[in-house]
């Protein structure tokens, strides 16, 4: 099933990320955000972002300009009280996130399925926020969504199999191979991911190797194609601690627990690409600086 259109709520990494996959297979999409001014960077950042593409040949101007034209912003929730699908991507918060889902379960008809893009929380507790849990599912896009093939599909305990056939076929329309999760703190993703990361960053804190070499390592050695430090810099570090944070508590399991190093670049405002340092730094396009 694919939906006429739909709201993002929530502009960064991820909001525009969706926002963008969305209206390049034709479907209106109304980008939510609290912060105005938030609104504005992403659109840019989107716009840049696609800029960047048409220079790489992977996408045309006329194709830019559909979807800019698709894409609607707005900085009032009450907008999205006539869509059919609404995808939620505000930060790694359940507190946060509850009272989100408890006011959009207020704002929309009773048939409108609510979505969390959450990397690391329990489907079934967000979905308690509202009175309609059965329509209530995760769909774990991962970053940069227009490229990444793959997207989780996590059913809370009360998802209703409609709801998760209908996601599932929304998902096959914008061309990702979906692959279904029972709701397990960190899904597979996140779950595997993470402790890879801390790893790294603990063996870069221990004097072991540099930045540049660890992920050198990674990368040569095992055949991935980004090394953890830069990936854990193109997710943003506070989300990265965000996901430690929460799967340490539902866990309990110290591989968990955030590095030192994590938690002291989070605090001096280092958080990957998006500001330019994070283990690596990174030009205004949010290219790598190689000679550091
Ligand atoms: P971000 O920090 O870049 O963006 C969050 C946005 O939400 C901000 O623009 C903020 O102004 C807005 N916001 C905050 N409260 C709001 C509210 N009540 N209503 C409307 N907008 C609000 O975060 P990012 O990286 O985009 O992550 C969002 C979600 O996606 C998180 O749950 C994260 O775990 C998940 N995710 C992130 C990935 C990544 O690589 N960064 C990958 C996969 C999932």
């Amino acid at each position: 099933m694919s939906f006429a259109k739909i709201a993002v709520v929530g502009a960064g990494v991820m909001g525009q990320g969706i926002s963008q996959t969305v209206a390049s297979t034709g479907t209106e999409v109304l980008l939510v955000d609290v912060n105005e001014e938030q609104l504005k960077a992403s659109l840019k950042s989107l716009s840049d972002e696609m800029d960047r593409e048409i220079e790489r040949w992977g996408m045309t101007s006329s194709e830019k300009k559909a979807i800019n034209s698709r894409i609607k912003t707005s900085y009032i929730l009450e907008d999205t009280a006539d869509f059919p699908l609404i995808i939620e991507a505000i930060p790694e918060d359940l507190s946060v996130k509850k009272g989100l889902f408890s006011k959009l379960d207020k704002v929309c008809p009773p048939e409108t399925v609510l979505v969390t893009n959450t990397s690391t929380l329990s489907i079934t507790e967000i979905a308690a926020a509202t009175m309609r849990p059965e329509q209530v599912i995760g769909l774990h896009f991962l970053n940069p969504v227009p490229k990444i093939p793959l997207v989780e599909i996590v059913r809370g305990l009360k998802t209703s199999d409609e709801t998760y056939d209908k996601i599932k076929d929304f998902a096959q329309s914008l061309g990702k191979t979906p692959v279904k999760v029972f709701e397990y703190p960190g899904y597979v993703t996140t779950r595997i991911i993470v402790p890879l990361l801390n790893e790294a960053m603990h063996v870069m804190m221990e004097g072991v190797a540099t930045a540049a070499d660890i992920d050198n390592a990674i990368k040569l050695g095992y055949g991935f194609n980004i090394g953890p430090l830069a990936l854990a810099d193109k997710m943003g570090l506070d989300v990265v601690m965000d996901w430690m944070e929460n799967l340490l508590n539902e866990l309990s399991d110290h591989k968990y627990n955030p590095c030192p190093l994590l938690r002291k670049m989070v605090r001096a405002g280092h958080l990957g690409v998006k500001t330019g340092q994070g283990f690596f730094k990174y030009d205004k396009d949010g290219n790598r600086i190689l000679d550091e």
